[in-house]
């Protein structure tokens, strides 16, 4: 599986969350307030939220059901009531292509 186009950079606003499913993985991508993207798993672990559909706080997207922020560098939620990390997939940018291929994760 190679690194598939997700959408476009212009697309993303700074500080907020996008929803894309590639080959049914649904994650969220965020292009942060220091203009990198990053992309996680759009799921909250606590429950059945996406988690794209929340708030972007610097280099965390906080769950808006029980305020549970989730790293957008390593998954990990940084408070409870979530306890268990998100994937986190590596980005790569090509001109305005946002690319990730959803079958690999970061090893954080
Ligand atoms: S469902 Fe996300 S913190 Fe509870």
């Amino acid at each position: 599986m190679t690194a598939q186009r997700a959408c476009a950079l212009s697309e993303l606003e700074q500080d907020t969350a996008v929803r894309v499913v590639l080959d049914g993985v649904p994650m969220a991508v965020v292009l942060d307030s220091a203009g990198e993207v990053h992309a996680i798993g759009d799921v909250c672990t606590h429950g059945d939220i996406s988690l794209s559909e929340g708030f972007v706080e610097g280099e965390t997207l906080e769950c808006w059901a029980h305020g549970s922020a989730f790293s957008l560098r390593t998954g990990k939620p940084l408070n409870l009531p979530a306890y268990e990390p998100v994937p986190v997939y590596v980005v790569e940018i090509d001109g305005d292509d946002v690319l990730i291929d959803p079958t690999v994760t970061k090893e954080v």
